[in-house]
């Protein structure tokens, strides 16, 4: 997931009213989707490189050694693709895909939407030097809100990577996967990057990097409501905690009140009372089983006909088709 401030304006009215619900809830809680300002994606983009955060790394092994057998699953025939990323980024993570898919008989029109306008100039200028022959419709744009016009005739397959599906709840997940589906046909499909439960310890240290570059990319939330919505958390006053329970498969993040403190914002007449210890939740990554994606990928309107993954079985890229 890539993102940047450039909806920051328009958006600071979302996250004082998402602030001021959140915080008074208990257990307090901000959604993770607001972490992604300019510096948030800055540090994602760290986050992506560390060593114990294996899912970015994995996935690419994954789309790059199996491109061949994914882009037969993408493209099985002659007949034309709309291929429409949702996040795409970048676009580092599909070009070998891509590069697979253009050797097929199939022409493919790539559609990558994401909501930052600087990843897609990245992405808009990769793919131009590196393949020029590809048709490529970018979009700027909320993937929540918005769905590229495909073409009447040619098969979709919709792109969600990045294990992006675990930031949502099970219900948000299902709804997610449902809108999807409602913009395809039958037999379109959906590729899927999920990430899988394995041994808790190494899921951990995923979310509790040795550099702290995941405590200061949650960290900056707060920085963030400061700047953009006039509250006074003191930041240092603050600390990262990450956990991961395998009785769910959840990998959940707070921020914990290390005083007993009072945050105010004047702007929105707020006043927050924190206990010494108290957390506000914040995000939740979703570990996954085979038979959690297909329950999901039922839920959603899908079924489940291929499944890759890389050598340990860390990670798996699947080809949901629509039902
Ligand atoms: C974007 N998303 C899939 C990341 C994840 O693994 O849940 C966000 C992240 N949070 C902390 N580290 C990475």
């Amino acid at each position: 997931m890539t993102h940047d401030n450039s909806l920051a304006d328009t958006d600071a009215c979302a996250l004082a009213r998402h602030a001021a619900d959140g915080l008074a809830r208990t257990p307090k809680q901000l959604s993770s989707s607001w972490l992604y300002d300019a510096e948030g994606s800055r540090l994602f983009q760290q986050i992506m490189d560390l060593p114990e955060y294996y899912l970015t790394r994995v996935e690419h092994s994954i789309l790059r050694d199996q491109a061949q057998a994914i882009s037969a699953c993408i493209a099985p025939g002659v007949a034309a693709v709309d291929l429409i990323e949702l996040g795409s980024g970048d676009g580092a993570k599909t070009l070998t895909l891509l590069q697979k898919l253009m050797q097929r008989s199939a022409p493919v029109v790539y559609h990558p939407f994401d909501i930052s306008a600087h990843a897609i100039a990245e992405l808009s200028q990769r793919f131009a030097s590196e393949l020029p022959q590809l048709q490529l419709t970018p979009t700027i744009g909320d993937y929540f809100t918005h769905w590229p016009t495909p073409s009447d005739v040619n098969r979709q397959v919709a792109m969600f990577l990045g294990s992006n599906l675990g930031n949502f709840r099970q219900l948000e997940a299902v709804s997610f996967l449902q809108r999807i589906r409602s913009f395809l046909r039958p037999h379109d499909g959906l590729l899927l990057g999920v990430d899988l439960q394995k041994d808790p310890s190494i899921i951990l240290a995923a979310y509790d990097d040795s550099q702290h570059i995941t405590a200061a990319f949650n960290v900056n939330l707060l920085r963030r409501l400061n700047r953009e919505i006039g509250t006074d958390f003191v930041l240092d006053q603050f600390h990262h905690y990450a956990c991961y329970s395998p009785l769910d498969g959840a990998a959940r993040s707070f921020l914990v009140s290390r005083t007993a403190q009072t945050v105010r914002c004047a702007q929105l007449g707020l006043s927050v009372d924190f206990a010494a210890g108290e957390c506000i939740y914040v995000e939740q990554s979703q570990k996954y089983t085979v038979p959690m994606i297909d329950e999901l990928a039922t839920a959603g309107g899908f079924q489940r006909e291929q499944i890759f993954f890389d050598a340990e079985r860390w990670y798996a890229v699947v080809y949901l088709a629509a039902r």
